[in-house]
C-alpha cells in the first residue's frame, strides 16, 4: 500500500511513521509513505497558504490554491494507482474498526489534514466533484489539527495490512473485529500464575481449549455489557 500524507506540518509524523508497527511495516516494504507539504506548492511569493475568512470571524482558512495544486503534484507520482482520497475532519464518516478494514484494501490512500479553520469550501467541493473526496472523523471531539487524526488512521489501517502482524489471527481476534464477534476483547494473563495474592482463572491454565474458547466468549460477552452495552444488539 502507498500512503500520501498531505499536511501543512508533515515532522510532526516522522516519530509516528519510523516507531513500532508502522515503521516494521515499511522496513517489510508492505507500505510506503509519502509527506507532502501544500507550503511547497503556493504559488504566494512568501509561501503563505492561509488568509483570514471572508465574512469576518476568528482563525485562519486554508486557500484553495496550494491545496488543490498539491494534490494535482501528489497524483502525479505513480499516476497508475488511483489513490482513495480522504479529507481528516470533524464532520466526516467516523472511523470505525470495518472502516478500517475496508481502507486496508486499497492499493492506495490520500490523507489529506487540515488545521486552523479548515479549508474554502471550494477546494473541497472540486475534490469531491473531480476524482473523490471522502471526509473521515476519529470522533466527536475537536482536534487543532487532522494530523493527529491522520495518524490514527494510519495506525489502525497499516495494522490490518496481511503480514504487519507478526500473528495473523492477532488482529482478527482484537476487539470490535471480526473474531471477537465485534464485541470488546477478553481479559488476557500471563507469568506469574499469581501476582501479590491475585490468581490466574484456573480455565486458563487447563489446558482445555474448548473451555477456554467457551470462557473467553463470556468475558468478552461481559466486559461489553459493562463498559460498552451500545455494542450489544439486543441492548442498544
Ligand atoms: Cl479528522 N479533525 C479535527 N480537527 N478534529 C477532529 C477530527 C478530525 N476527528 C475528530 N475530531
Amino acid at each position: 500500500m502507498r500512503i500520501d500524507i498531505l499536511t501543512l506540518f508533515p515532522e510532526m509524523f516522522a516519530p509516528v511513521l519510523s516507531g513500532s508497527i508502522l515503521g516494521r511495516a515499511s522496513n517489510a516494504g508492505l507500505v510506503r509513505y509519502h509527506l507532502y507539504n501544500p507550503r511547497d506548492h503556493s504559488t504566494d511569493k512568501h509561501r503563505k497558504v492561509d488568509q483570514a475568512p471572508f465574512g469576518g470571524g476568528p482563525g485562519m482558512v486554508i486557500q484553495c490554491q496550494p491545496i488543490w495544486d498539491a494534490v494535482q503534484h501528489v497524483q502525479t507520482q505513480e499516476p497508475a494507482l488511483r489513490p482513495r482520497r480522504l479529507l481528516m475532519s470533524p464532520r466526516g464518516r467516523t472511523l470505525t474498526q470495518p472502516l478500517a478494514e475496508e481502507l486496508a484494501t486499497s492499493d492506495r490512500l490520500l490523507l489529506i489534514a487540515g488545521h486552523y479553520e479548515g479549508f474554502d469550501q471550494r477546494v473541497i467541493d472540486r475534490l469531491a466533484d473531480e476524482g473523490g473526496l471522502e471526509a473521515v472523523s476519529i470522533g466527536d471531539y475537536v482536534l487543532s489539527g487532522g494530523e493527529v487524526a491522520a495518524m490514527v488512521v494510519i495506525d489502525a489501517v497499516v495494522r490490518l495490512i496481511p503480514g504487519v502482524l507478526g500473528d495473523p489471527l492477532s488482529a482478527h481476534h482484537d476487539s470490535f473485529s471480526p473474531g471477537s464477534d465485534r464485541l470488546l476483547d477478553h481479559p488476557h494473563y500471563t507469568r506469574p500464575r499469581t501476582w501479590e495474592g491475585r490468581e490466574t482463572p484456573e480455565v486458563l491454565l487447563s489446558g482445555d481449549h474448548a473451555k477456554i474458547q467457551v470462557w473467553r466468549r463470556e468475558q468478552s460477552l461481559l466486559a461489553t455489557r459493562y463498559h460498552r452495552p451500545d455494542l450489544l444488539p439486543e441492548l442498544a
